[in-house]
């Protein structure tokens, strides 16, 4: 067989096996025989490059986001849905439908129920049937380009099946399944992260990332829904399902057709329950007319079709006791307040903790030792305590009042006047240290496997480490020494040494860290408002720790994405001796501070005119449009190749084309070459309006 035959059967097999994988939940071949095909078709495509195409499957991961996702148009707006909380809603809903089509009294309406998928909305375009875009809401008319992440979503197919109209528009939702939910979040817990609320937002955070290998990590699913333009194509939604499916993208397959509003209560109370078995979270059922002729008669709003509703299920309530009001040292300081809970049931998990977010939110809602709770699992997978039961409080519970001490280390809690959170200030307290190193450690930041809350808590105990430099000081023999825990069938716990092998492993992991990307480095060091992405902004613009160590407010301030608050974050930070000091030894140990030339090459330039975009149209005077990019991105700038609400302004030489008359449509600013020619005048370091 020829490698262009083998390389075509392994595509064809592989993209069989996704399908099997992610779209029917059927797979037929084990995960280690899939790597297989892979690995012989990565192989093949390495020694023929020529036979790389870009819908190969190998092409998933690889491409690379670049570092502030460019702003696209939506072809159409993306809308949001009315709402309808109750079945009264439901037949309201019904009411004005068939009123709108001036059919009361008359047949039921044909409607389309669909599960609403807890997760993020995004636009795909395809191009003769291959992916070519990927963008997330954003506004509902421009939405930010995240195609290099969408691309690593198994179920989103490179390449749609059978015949496809030229170009399509295809929306849908991208969501976290349950079980990757769960797992980020045991992650984030512990490695003393904050907790993602819900799947949405994990989703959404997750899509911003601007590395496509961890966002595949994280094997985000995905649901299509909607075609932009469909009426062209299709008579009603029921066929838009179909069609969809029939191309190869995935279908939430629990839908079904319904008439008249008794249907469509039944089947929002049949899921009101019965979503708990799905693999993923769904907040509601989202009701739609099918008749695409009768959508058109019906309309839009300014915000919402007429044609559908989003039915919310109700959030799940119980009431419990709450024994105690304790508090948590975070790695930044904050001592939070959460409730210990008599464990109850709700909404399909054991509930024996509660958040209480912060001892003002307490005072307000009254909420005391002793008191009967009722606690929520809404939208939010998180429970919250929504309030104390006031008929059930006994006599002698008493107001609660927080604590005025650390309660690991003993010194005095401060509290800044504008602020709601109490903070422990001793930056040598072991609870601080130990949730930082923790951080440091986790998968999320410095990657090494095997240091985790145990070791972590016995490295500070034994006085091995002071602070995150130690941990490059460990040596083997000092970790075999340590205590591991493992819990038994029967439930009893057994400690034993850590032992030789084990350290020999962490060791190894700590030495592989040294030479992780600069971001992680900097979202390790678990400086306050610095998350995973802001880490990779930093690292990209800065391209060196030291760099960024001598940043003022305002050379921060003027990367795109980082404002005020961030800014001043990082420059307290490192106005700190100790933490100065901290990197000087990290730098020492050997650790990787500065970006490579690739992380860098998608870098904004940090300048005077950072986040600001331009276009260019028309011939100038006084140099070629590509020297007037050229000279803007030196300042920081973005050249823009067409004209949104996002655009800073237009540069108009002679001869503009319509880019020219869209800025004014759009009520974007004008500019000539004279004001051109002040603005690359100015001072890098100046701020420009
Ligand atoms: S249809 C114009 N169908 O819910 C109609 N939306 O609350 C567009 N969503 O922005 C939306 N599952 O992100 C539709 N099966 C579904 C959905 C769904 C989830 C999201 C979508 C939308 C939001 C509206």
């Amino acid at each position: 067989m020829t490698p262009s035959a083998r390389i075509d059967e392994l595509r064809r097999a592989i993209r069989h096996h996704e399908n099997r994988y992610y779209l029917d939940n059927a797979p037929e071949i084990a995960d280690a025989e899939f790597d297989e095909l892979m690995g012989e078709l990565r192989a093949l495509e390495a020694a023929h490059p020529e036979l790389l195409t870009p819908d190969s499957p190998t092409q998933r991961v690889g491409g690379r986001a670049s570092s502030a996702f460019a702003t696209v148009p939506h072809a159409e707006p993306m809308l949001s849905l009315d709402n309808a909380y109750s079945e009264d809603d439901l037949r309201a809903f019904d009411d004005r439908v068939r009123k709108g089509l001036g059919e009361a009294g008359g047949d039921p309406v044909a409607y389309v129920t669909e599960l609403k998928i807890d997760g993020l909305s995004i636009a795909l375009t395809y191009e003769h049937g291959l992916l070519v875009r990927g963008a997330t809401r954003g506004d509902g008319v421009h939405g930010e380009d995240v195609t290099s992440n969408v691309r690593v979503i198994r179920s989103i197919p490179l390449r749609l099946s059978g015949s496809v109209p030229p170009h399509l528009e295809i929306r849908g939702e991208v969501f976290l399944p349950r079980t990757s939910f769960d797992r980020i979040n045991r992650e984030r817990e512990e490695s003393g992260e904050p907790l993602f609320a819900n799947p949405r937002n994990a989703a959404a955070g997750t899509m911003r990332n601007l590395e496509p290998a961890l966002v595949a990590r994280r094997r985000l699913g995905a649901f299509t829904y909607q075609v932009v333009a469909e009426e062209d194509r299709t008579a009603s939604h029921a066929a838009t399902l179909e069609a969809l499916r029939a191309w190869g993208l995935p279908v939430e397959p629990h839908w079904e057709r319904c008439a008249g509003p008794d249907d469509l209560v039944a089947f929002c109370r049949r899921w009101a329950d019965a979503r708990r078995e799905l693999p993923f979270e769904t907040d509601g059922v989202v009701i739609k007319v099918d008749s695409l002729a009768e959508r058109r008669r019906l309309g839009a709003t300014s915000k919402f079709p007429r044609w559908a509703i989003a039915f919310k299920f109700p959030a799940e309530q119980k009431t419990t006791l709450l024994k105690q009001i304790a508090v948590n040292v975070g790695r930044t300081g904050a001592v939070t307040p959460f409730a210990v809970l008599e464990p109850v049931f709700v909404a399909g998990s054991t509930i024996a903790m509660a958040t209480l977010h912060n001892p003002d939110d307490i005072a307000r809602k009254d909420i005391r030792e002793g008191d009967w709770v009722l606690i929520e699992k809404a939208g939010d997978v998180i429970p919250r305590v929504v309030g104390p039961v006031l008929s059930r409080r006994g006599p002698e519970v008493r107001p609660w009042q927080m604590r005025t001490d650390c309660p690991r280390c003993g010194a005095t809690l401060q509290k800044p006047e504008a602020e709601a959170v109490w903070r422990c200030e001793n930056a040598s307290c072991p609870a601080r240290l130990q949730r930082g190193l923790e951080h440091f450690a986790s998968r999320g930041a410095m990657n090494i496997e095997g240091l985790g809350e145990s070791l972590v808590a016995q490295v500070i105990e034994r006085g091995l480490v002071r602070d995150y430099a130690d941990v490059y000081g460990l040596s083997e023999q000092a970790l075999a020494e340590l205590t591991s825990e493992s819990t038994r069938s029967d439930g009893r716990v057994i400690a034993r040494k850590f032992g030789a092998r084990n350290a020999a492993k962490v060791v190894e992991q700590i030495e592989r860290s040294k030479a992780n990307p600069l971001w992680r480095l900097i979202y390790g060091l678990g400086i306050r408002h610095i998350g995973e992405r802001s880490a990779q902004v930093l690292a990209r613009a800065a391209g060196s720790i030291d760099a960024i160590a001598v940043a003022t407010v305002e050379a921060l301030q003027s990367t795109p994405e980082i404002g005020p608050v961030l800014a001043e974050s990082v420059v307290e930070w490192f106005s700190e001796p100790r933490n100065r000091d901290l990197v000087a030894r990290l730098t020492e140990a050997g650790l990787r501070t500065e970006a490579t030339p690739e992380e860098r090459a998608a870098a904004d330039v940090m300048g005077p005119l950072s986040g600001r975009t331009y276009v260019l149209t028309g011939t100038l005077a006084s140099m070629s449009r590509e020297e007037a990019s050229a000279a803007l991105e030196r300042l920081g700038a973005k050249i823009g190749n067409s004209v949104s609400r996002k655009t800073t302004a237009v540069v108009v030489g002679s001869d503009p084309g319509s880019k020219a008359e869209k800025a004014q449509a759009l009520g974007v600013p004008v500019i000539g070459e004279s004001e051109l020619a002040a603005l690359l005048a100015a001072e890098p370091g100046a701020r420009q309006t």
